[in-house]
């Protein structure tokens, strides 16, 4: 049952016979999911009719997670209350100096007929870390999972009832100071919003991209803030996004250093899988120990699986243009992918580097490695097998 309580502060009468508002419960150290409050819509919007063919953030669920944090104050009673604009001062911090963090998971209609989430825990962590690096106020990880799976349960009917489609989550983080000075924000505003989204792979099979990798750009630097899920890491690649757009290519592949270090694709992780020196099988990614790349969560599922797999040697460290380049005469690169909640994999079967376009032979390949993962974790997220990774957010979806 939902307790439906509007999400204004408590009033409570003070000595002198006036009402003084309080935050009742109040931490300084986190939110709490037993103290959410509702404000629940009257006005349910229509749900789109094709869930598959909704293009990605075009269309939001009637509710949203908002809470808010203060310096003086800490934490402020979670609400969940409808999808509504935001009424900010134009100084806030989030617009100028651009305080702002996010996440991105999904919530899935399983073939047994839950709604589940994949790892969302490992979101959590991330946006924690991402909240440290921002300044911004901290939470506890648990606390916030549970609130944002309490707004997939109030907004279970959004969840497509389709395995080619599922329920976007985008947790977000702003600093609402209203202030110009370059400095901390006192005040932060968490929210949280959903959004059904067709499948990536509008023809069921996993289509290859093509990418730009031009190295006079760069995603992230070594110091930077490139291992965290900050809206600043993001805006200033639009601009090589769309110039690769132009040139006919999907992605933008980015390179790192005098050596051309393949970092990410686009907003994914890169995989290659090679014949390595010694004449073996390998899959090697980018580390994360310099902080150039942001640590995904389908990236660490797929280097466990890996491991529990023991098919092919599994390797976290550099891969430069020259190993591919050389790879690629000798016959040695067997796939290259992205990989990301968005799509979970994307094979690659192009790259223009300094004028030259680089065939990748991974559909030739099968892809055998992407395709053996897009299996075995959509299987994970939709519930066709049993899975530690699959977080349960409601049993038993009314029909
Ligand atoms: C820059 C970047 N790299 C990698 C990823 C993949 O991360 P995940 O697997 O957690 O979706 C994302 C997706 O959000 C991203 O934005």
């Amino acid at each position: 049952m939902l307790q439906l309580v509007r999400c204004a502060r408590i009033l409570r009468p003070k000595k002198n016979g006036t009402l003084a508002s309080i935050q009742p419960h109040r931490t300084h150290l986190s939110f709490k999911a037993s103290d959410l409050t509702y404000r629940l819509t009257s006005h349910p919007k229509p749900k789109p009719a094709n869930p598959e063919e909704c293009a990605f953030g075009s269309h939001y669920t009637d509710h949203m997670l908002s809470v808010k944090w203060d310096e003086e104050n800490g934490w402020g009673i979670p609400c969940i209350k409808p999808l509504e604009n935001l009424s900010l001062h134009p100084a806030t911090s989030v617009f100028h100096y651009a305080i702002e963090l996010f996440e991105g998971m999904k919530a899935f209609h399983t073939e047994d007929n839950r709604i589940a989430m994949f790892r969302p825990m490992e979101n959590m962590k991330r946006m924690y870390m991402s909240a440290e690096r921002s300044c911004l106020p901290t939470f506890d990880q648990k606390e916030l999972l549970d609130c944002i799976s309490e707004l997939v349960r109030v907004d279970q009917d959004w969840v497509p009832r389709s395995n080619k489609a599922s329920l976007y989550i985008r947790p977000t983080m702003i600093g609402t100071e209203p202030s110009l000075g370059v400095q901390r924000s006192l005040s932060a505003l968490l929210y949280c919003i959903l959004s059904p989204v067709g499948p990536y792979f509008k023809t069921g099979t996993l289509n290859p991209v093509s990418l730009l990798a031009d190295p006079k750009y760069i995603r992230a630097a070594e110091g930077g803030a490139g291992a965290y899920k900050l809206g600043s890491n993001y805006g200033p690649t639009i601009s090589i996004q769309h110039e690769a757009e132009k040139q006919g290519f999907q992605q933008v592949l980015w390179l790192y250093g005098d050596n051309q270090q393949l970092t990410e694709v686009g907003t994914m992780n890169v995989f290659v899988f090679w014949i390595n020196d010694h004449g073996d099988k390998e899959l090697v990614t980018a580390s994360l120990d310099r902080g150039l790349i942001l640590p995904g969560v389908i990236r660490s599922s797929l280097l466990e699986l890996a491991k529990q797999w023991g098919e092919f040697k599994v390797t976290e460290g550099v891969i430069t243009m020259e190993d591919i380049i050389l790879k690629l005469q000798e016959n040695r690169i067997l796939e290259i992918f992205g990989t990301g909640t968005a799509c979970v994999v994307c094979p690659v079967e192009r790259i223009r580097y300094m004028g030259k376009d680089y065939h990748i032979p991974t559909m030739e390949n099968g892809p055998y490695v992407a395709k053996k993962y897009y299996k075995q974790l959509t299987d994970i997220q939709y519930g066709k097998v049993q899975h530690e990774w699959s977080h349960t957010v409601v049993d038993n979806v009314k029909k």
